[in-house]
């Protein structure tokens, strides 16, 4: 299950079943089940990403509505320097690096201050890691890069201790905001876990904003986000053999003002019923149901640093945008 693509400078690990599953590994598959028994259902958002639907939110980051990217882009492009000189040398590892487009702003910055370093880009999609990888071996020629293909949890799992005097690992694009309050609490956990006393840790996160600003940012005029939700269901329909037909089911994202969280949902046009074949589901629609497939929590910053001091991770800077849209928190872990 596990494979491997290295050349001297450039290795790719692959902690995750690439293409159709087989039967001893249904059981892998137990929080799809949970979500669609939940009410309202949901579904677990690691299933956007497949090589179309990373595509897909390629797009959505260069959307005029979408402003996360491009401001956060622009504190990395202001600042990473900063942050290079303040870590020193390090290993950089990114979770859900994607395309790795803001990374070369760190990348950049660091090649500039320290020179010798090591990249560890981690996605669950196995096309776009790679594909971004070969290119910035050959942008970055003395860079060591090693993928990991997999979860956040799969991947965290695996970090042994770094040769490098430091390490960092980068969170970007407010993809933190995309877990519950409890998610988010054993997530930080594990980031505390893996670091060592002195390792610096760096959080991109979207700040509270007007709602009408927040909406537009998910539901774009050219419906990319809409496709980008909908393609979670072609992507369960091929890992799954299902019958989702996405022509039935249409995009919804509203600001709950109360958990100040984007909800992205997925609702049901008519009354139906769909099966997963190789997971033995079957499960009934209603019509206007709604299937919860995201969220996407805005954060107060005072709020997020005491959560971070409360796990041993202690903001060093925060910088932000002139708008206060966007922060990036350099932490440093004390434990
Ligand atoms: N981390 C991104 C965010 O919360 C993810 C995202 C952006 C997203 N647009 C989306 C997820 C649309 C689902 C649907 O902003």
């Amino acid at each position: 299950m596990l494979t491997q693509i290295q050349t001297e400078q450039f290795k790719i690990k692959y902690l995750q079943t690439l293409g159709e599953i087989n039967e001893q590994e249904v059981s892998l598959y137990e929080d799809i089940k949970e979500g669609l028994n939940q009410r309202p259902k949901r579904l677990p958002s690691q299933y956007f990403y497949d090589d179309h639907g990373s595509e897909l939110f390629e797009k959505i980051c260069e959307l005029p509505e979408y402003y996360p990217t491009r401001t956060e882009a622009s504190i990395l492009n202001q600042y990473a320097e900063e942050i290079a000189e303040i870590t020193g040398t390090c290993e950089l590892v990114e979770l859900g690096s994607g395309s790795s487009t803001k990374t070369r702003l760190l990348l950049d910055a660091y090649e500039k201050k320290n020179n010798v370093f090591k990249y560890m880009p981690i996605d669950v999609s196995a096309g776009i890691l790679k594909e971004s990888a070969i290119q910035l071996q050959q942008e970055y020629t003395s860079l060591q890069i090693e993928g990991l293909v997999g979860t956040y949890d799969q991947a965290l799992s695996q970090l042994n201790s770094t040769s490098c005097s430091a390490r960092m690992i980068f969170f970007l694009g407010s993809s933190m905001g995309n877990f519950k309050p409890d998610e988010c609490d054993r997530f930080l956990d594990k980031i505390t876990q893996v670091l060592s006393k002195g390792n610096y840790f760096l959080l991109g996160i979207d700040l509270q904003k007007p709602q009408s600003i927040l909406e537009a940012a998910y539901n774009d005029s050219q419906g990319i986000t809409a496709a980008f939700n909908l393609n979670m269901l072609a992507h369960l329909n091929d890992k799954f053999q299902g019958n989702f037909d996405l022509n039935s089911f249409e995009h919804q994202a509203v600001y709950n003002q109360e958990k100040k969280q984007i909800e992205m949902y997925l609702i049901s046009k008519k009354s139906q019923e769909v099966t997963l074949k190789n997971l033995n589901v079957k499960v009934d629609f209603q019509e206007k149901e709604r299937m919860l497939t995201e969220i996407s929590r805005k954060f107060d910053l005072e709020q997020i640093a005491e959560q971070l001091e409360s796990k041993q991770l202690n903001t060093l800077k925060v910088f932000t945008d002139p708008n206060n849209w966007f922060a990036l928190i350099l932490c440093q872990c004390s434990k």
